[in-house]
């Protein structure tokens, strides 16, 4: 037994030169110290070896599981300490981390936009009630009960039972204009930016939700003229010098005479091309000058002020101005098209 624990000796020496990582250590560790390893196996034939013998050959054996013990910590502190170094350095040639910068959304970046050239010109920002009532979204502008566009169908009317009116969401932005002329006497110059709701089929053209820019200018001899440069001071400002517009009669409620603002189509430039249904124009907006009618649900004498109005659709805009095809692409949260703005 003696020449046993002598040859494990010089067997687990040699062996302990070949401990290269934490892998071998453990090997190392299982045949030698390990509950079936070999120590343990010599230390039960020792219980075997008769009484005058086993007091030696004890005392060799723990001098032998001594050796061997030592031998496994003081790898495993090597071991140890290189892992703990090599986790204190730093790799430079690693390459840094991204961080993804969030950035406005597109209609946000619009919305200001719009309002800083508006404000430019001496334009001051009102921001209205996204929950209107009756009398604000339709009658005080003039909008008869029997409009169509009073209809369920256009309509979101809120359950108003128990209160004292009926109320919506807003159609238009246009409610904004009574609400700032009750408050202030002329002159008055406002934008109203913000969130519009109809209930419309969604497709590629028209959303439940949307955006409006309403504009109005109110004082005394205000004229179509002073209009007409305006929103064209507008178009230049955020189309670009090039793109051509024109002013076309139409009809709304509240401005009378009332006319649509239509630029130069952005992807055939006037040729006539499917997106401007072969007109060669796209329309952005409607104005007017601000009916008498409105005025006297106010309190402003139309005898003695004039003013005139405006309202976009900036998803509308947003479209001719940079080509894009589909109204849905807004709400999508398509990282791919959101970057691009
Ligand atoms: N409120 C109209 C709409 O939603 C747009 C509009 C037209 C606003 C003429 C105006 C205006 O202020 O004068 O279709």
């Amino acid at each position: 037994m003696l020449d046993k624990i002598e040859s494990i000796k010089i067997e687990a020496h040699s062996e302990a030169d070949k401990i290269s990582n934490e892998t071998s250590l453990e090997e190392f560790r299982l045949k030698y110290l390990s509950r079936n390893g070999l120590v343990s196996s010599l230390f039960e034939e020792l219980k075997k070896v008769d009484k005058e013998s086993k007091g030696e050959l004890g005392k060799n054996l723990n001098e032998m599981k001594i050796f061997l013990q030592r031998i496994y910590d003081k790898k495993k502190e090597q071991f140890d300490s290189a892992l703990k170094n090599s986790e204190d350095l730093t790799d430079l040639t690693l390459p840094g981390r991204t961080y993804n910068k969030g950035s406005k959304h597109l209609i946000t970046q619009a919305l200001e936009e719009i309002s800083g050239i508006f404000e430019r010109i001496g334009f001051n920002v009102y921001e209205g009630f996204e929950i209107e009532d009756e009398y604000h979204n339709f009658d005080a502008l003039n909008t008869p009960d029997y409009h169509p566009s009073r209809d369920m169908q256009d309509t979101f009317y809120i359950d108003s039972k128990g209160k004292d009116k009926q109320y919506l969401l807003r159609t238009q932005t246009s409610p904004g204009q009574i609400r700032v002329m009750e408050q202030m006497q002329p002159p008055v110059r406002v934008i109203v930016p913000g969130k519009c709701y109809r209930n419309e089929a969604v497709n590629s053209r028209s959303l439940a939700v949307f955006h409006q820019v309403e504009g109005l200018y109110v004082d005394k001899k205000v004229t179509f003229r002073e209009l007409k440069g305006t929103l064209n001071y507008f178009a230049k400002e955020f189309f670009g010098e090039n793109l051509k517009t024109r002013l076309r009669p139409s009809f709304f409620p509240f401005t009378e005479p009332s006319a649509e603002m239509d630029v130069e189509c952005y992807l055939c430039k006037g040729q006539g091309c499917r997106i401007c249904k072969y007109t060669g124009w796209l329309e952005i907006m409607g104005c007017g000058m601000v009916d008498p009618n409105v005025f006297k649900m106010v309190g402003y004498d139309p005898e003695v002020y004039s003013g005139y109005a405006f309202g976009m659709g900036i998803e509308r805009t947003l479209l001719v101005k940079h080509g894009i095809p589909d109204i849905r692409l807004f709400y999508e949260n398509d990282i791919r098209f959101l970057k691009q703005f």
